[in-house]
Order: structure tokens, then sequence, then C-alpha cells
């Protein structure tokens, strides 16, 4: 349907113990610029989309959709959308998942949480597939109470405060548009094919076959599997700036998913 969705949106800052605007404890306003940026990427308002190769923009895809931080908490009294909480360890990594979310959750039905922490190593972020009928998300989770994305703190928002290394080449808040992707049912685009052409690839009829991940920023076009691939989509794994683009078909599946879910697509 061509109906505009509507995402009210949570997010969990589990924190160090630091002051707001401080470390793990990020500001206010690097949470409204990761807002910003998905409904940017999401309804194909990025500024960059002008970087997408003259062979895909036919491809592209918009979908009509807006995040909103949560004006109403799940009692009914009025918020901001902003959950800060100082958690029991001071890194996190899958190990620790339900830990974390039980830190701090809002009913999965209503909400699409997001939790902001110091995940360990090198990990950007994850997410929960959602419970489909779609092929390739037969491994989903349905477990409410983990439903969400984790994203790391250095990487959450647009804001660069130029303090670490690995932030430099995410820094543009692309990795929260890429799991809130996976949470909307986009698996990565080479289909975690690991090498191999053809196959079941991401199950999305309009993105380019493709056998590995990319990395980096690269140049256009590269071409395996014969076909050029489309590293500049959003569930590739290259650098945030060299990422511009959905297809219209992932937005298809993105949109199939919303409308058979439980998840709320309305504002309260
Ligand atoms: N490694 C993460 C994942 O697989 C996120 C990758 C995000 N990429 C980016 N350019 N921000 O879900
Ligand atoms: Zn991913
Ligand atoms: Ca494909």
């Amino acid at each position: 349907s061509e109906d505009k969705l509507y995402i009210p949106v949570v997010v969990h800052v589990i924190h160090r113990g630091e002051a707001v605007g401080v470390g793990t404890n990020i500001s206010d306003e690097q949470i409204v610029s990761q807002i910003k940026v998905l409904n940017d990427d999401f309804n194909r308002l990025n500024a960059d989309a002008s970087n997408t190769p003259a062979e895909f923009q036919s491809v592209a895809g918009s979908m009509t959709i807006e995040f909103v931080l949560a004006k109403q908490d799940p009692d009914g009294e009025e918020t901001n959308g902003i959950v800060r909480v100082r958690g029991s360890r001071t890194s996190w990594s899958t190990s620790n998942d339900g830990a974390l979310k039980a830190t701090s959750y809002w009913p999965a039905e209503d909400y699409l949480n997001i939790w902001v922490t110091n995940l360990s190593s090198t990990l950007l972020g994850y997410a929960q597939f959602p419970v489909s009928d779609l092929a390739g998300l037969e491994d989903a989770d349905d477990n409410r109470l983990t439903d969400g994305v984790v994203i790391d703190y250095l990487v959450f928002g647009s804001i660069d405060d130029g303090s670490f290394d690995l932030e430099d080449d995410f820094n543009k808040g692309r990795t929260t548009t890429h799991e809130v992707g996976h949470y909307l049912g986009l698996r990565h685009i080479w289909g975690d094919d690991d090498g191999a052409c053809g196959g079941d690839g991401d199950y999305v009829s309009d993105t380019p076959d493709q056998s590995e991940e990319s990395s980096g920023c690269l140049t256009h076009p590269q071409t395996t599997c014969g076909v050029h691939k489309m590293f500049q989509n959003y569930m590739d794994y290259t650098d945030d700036a060299c990422m511009n683009m959905f297809t219209q078909e992932q937005v298809n599946r993105m949109i199939t998913v919303m409308e058979n879910s439980p998840r709320r697509k309305t504002l309260p």
C-alpha cells in the first residue's frame, strides 16, 4: 500500500556513568541527528542520492516512512523518546544481549527499540530479524523482549567528534540505516554467500548477484558474478560515505514485512 508508515522509536542509552553528552552517554543532538539520517535514507532524501551510479538510478527505492522519537512512554506519560541508564558492564557483546536489553526495554509492538552502548571490539551494530513468512527469514528470533537494534555509541548519529579511527569510516549514521534494514527484513546484499555466485542471495530480485561483501570505498564499476556490484547499497559493508541507496524491491520487502507484522506503524 501507499500508506505512510510511522515508526515510534525509543533510544536506550546504556552508558558508563558519564555526564550527558560525554563518552558513551551520547547527547540528545547526536540522537536527533541519527533519526534524521534514518528519515533521509529510507525516504531517499539523502543528499548523496546523486552519487548512485546512473545504471542503478532506475532501481533506487524510496519508502514513505517516518521514524519519530516517541512522545508517549508505555504508561502514556510525555517523553522525548530517550532513556538513559547506567549499565552493569562497561562493554557489551552479543553474548550479553539479553542482559543489555533487560536493562531498559519498551514493548516491541509499540516501539522500535534502539539500544546505544559500548559494543566490544569492532562490532558496530546488530539487529534481530522480524518474524515473517518471507524466504530468508526462517532464522528470525520471535522473542519480543529482544526485538530491535543495537548500535555502538561511536557510530550512532552523524555528528563527527573526530575522536576515534573506526568512526571515521562510519560517522554518517549508516550503521543504523543498515541495522534497521535488517530489522525490516533485509538480508546482506551478497546473501552471506561466502564467495559463491548464484544461489539464493538476498531474496531480492533487483539487487545484482554478489558473492561477497565489499569494504572500504570502491570505484564504480566493479564486476563480480558477471555483473556490476551494487556496493552503494546500504546492505553491503562499504564505508558510510560510499553507500547511498536501497532498491525498489528491498523497499517492497520491508513494506511487506511491516504490513504483516504486529509492530505498530502509526503514531499513538
Ligand atoms: N557489521 C554490521 C552488520 O553486519 C554493520 C555494518 C555497517 N556498515 C556501515 N557502513 N556502517 O550488521
Ligand atoms: Zn548486517
Ligand atoms: Ca539479489
